[in-house]
């Protein structure tokens, strides 16, 4: 089939590159010139593991190609996948959808035969109503068809996901397409992902429930973590009791920093602004937010506490910066907000991040980047593991940093703390 995607960031890269590894011919056009230019030097614009082979290896067998003429590579193509950006309005909590329906007037122009247009973006319910309008005023019905595809990859284990998702939504009510969308996704059937059918509303606020229910799980851990610091309970005891009960599962029940990203934030924000449109209150989700919110002023305090509440000149170290592993999104790191302040107080920073430099802590005072493990603990007085990379879960810091013995807090839960105590070192972690 032949394919066109529409923003090629996260999502409609890696879409885009596994779809043309599945056989079709997928054009991925952006906006952003210097993204396409690299792209077509074979340079990966974004951090994530294994994308530059498949889209080394499908460049080549030119199935893959890169474009930023959106309606040439729409009038070539026979399905659209919208995969632009949703963020949060600024001064706002709801999703801004302007990239959506500026696309969405582009391409109406350009359907010179049947399209099936996808929504792959998160979007709340009703978009898909609202970009059929659009795309209405140029065109008569029967020569498209607005469905809704929510993706549910994660950043770091992207080609895995969308290779082997659990389940594959969508949203339509048209039959035709229905049909092609079920023998495009037919491989991935075939290994065993459910492939489900729903109203378009539906499979958009499937979208906004998951992300909505993985993002309470994780405050739930978060805020039982809270009861086990005060009542010497390991938290990771509770993990794994609730865990194994089939009704709970064990994933994204571990606690730690408050949840960032480009999804869970925006997307918990999002859902409770679409609810108090149609008038429903969402309490749940409410108290989620304002419990992450404050999850990383209480992470805070413990570091002031930690350093006997003398913030002024103490040297300290960030592991990790992005807001999980294998991945270089910043986008609603819990370091964000926590870095900030500190150089605020007066700290002096330094952070070591496997993907390298941030410009996110550019204008902020006595914030520095150090290329080495090494190099940002040796003058340290506390080092706070933040993201769970593999280069932190083995660091013998003993032998790296001689004689130096710094506190360590470590927010995921990485090390021993009876080793750690062992080797001399002060070492505090997160609900245990
Ligand atoms: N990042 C994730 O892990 C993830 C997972 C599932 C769903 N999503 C959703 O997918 C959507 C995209 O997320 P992302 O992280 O890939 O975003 P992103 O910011 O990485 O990429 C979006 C791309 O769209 C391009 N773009 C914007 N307007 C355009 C236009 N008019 N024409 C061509 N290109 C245009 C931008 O230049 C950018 O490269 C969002 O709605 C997000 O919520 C993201």
């Amino acid at each position: 089939m032949k394919l066109c995607m529409i923003g090629t960031g996260y999502v409609g890269l890696v879409s885009g590159v596994c779809f043309s590894d599945l056989g079709n011919d997928v054009v991925c056009v952006d906006k952003d010139i210097n993204k396409i230019n690299l792209l077509k030097k074979g340079k990966i614009p974004i951090y994530e593991p294994g994308l530059l082979e498949i889209v080394t290896k499908n460049y080549k067998n030119k199935r893959l190609t890169f474009s930023s003429d959106l309606k040439t590579s729409v009038k070539n193509s026979d399905i659209i996948f919208i995969c632009v950006g949703t963020p949060t309005k600024k001064n706002g909590s709801s999703a801004d959808l302007s990239q959506i329906f500026n696309v969405a007037k582009e391409l109406s122009s350009s359907i010179n035969k049947f399209k099936i247009i996808i929504t792959k973006s998160t979007v709340p319910v009703t978009t898909g109503d609202e970009i059929e309008k659009i795309i209405s005023k140029k065109n008569i019905k029967n020569k498209f068809s607005v469905v809704s595809n929510p993706e549910f990859l994660r950043e770091g284990e992207a080609i895995r996901d969308f290779t082997f998702p659990d389940r594959i939504i969508i949203g339509t009510n048209d039959k035709k397409s229905n049909r092609i969308l079920k023998n495009l996704y037919s491989p991935l059937i075939s290994k065993g992902a459910q492939y489900v059918n729903t109203s378009r509303r539906a499979a958009e606020l499937i979208k906004y429930a998951s992300n909505a229910f993985l993002a309470t799980k994780i405050t739930f851990i978060n805020e039982i973590a809270n009861l086990c610091e005060k009542t010497d309970i390991n938290v990771e005891d509770i993990s794994i009791g609730m865990g194994l009960d089939k009704r709970i599962g064990s994933r994204f029940l571990r606690s730690g920093p408050a949840y960032g990203g480009s999804c869970f934030p925006k997307d918990t924000k999002s859902i409770i602004s679409t609810a108090n449109k149609f008038k429903t209150n969402l309490s749940v989700i409410k108290s989620v937010i304002k419990s992450n919110e404050e999850r990383s002023k209480l992470l805070l305090n413990r570091v002031y506490e930690i350093l006997n509440k003398k913030i002024k000149n103490k040297k300290i170290t960030f592991l990790g910066v992005t807001f999980k592993a294998n991945t270089d999104d910043m986008r609603d790191s819990s370091s964000l907000s926590m870095i900030p302040v500190l150089s605020r107080k007066g700290a002096i920073i330094r952070y070591f991040d496997p993907t390298g430099y941030k410009s996110e802590f550019k204008k902020l005072k006595n914030v520095s980047f150090e290329d080495s493990i090494k190099k940002s603990i040796e003058k340290s007085d506390l080092v706070i593991i933040h993201t769970e990379w593999n280069d932190f879960k083995s660091i013998n810091f003993k032998n790296l940093v001689k004689g130096k013995k710094f506190a360590i807090y470590d927010m995921r839960n990485i090390y021993s703390p009876t080793k750690i105590k062992a080797q001399g070192f002060k070492y505090f972690s997160v609900g245990r």
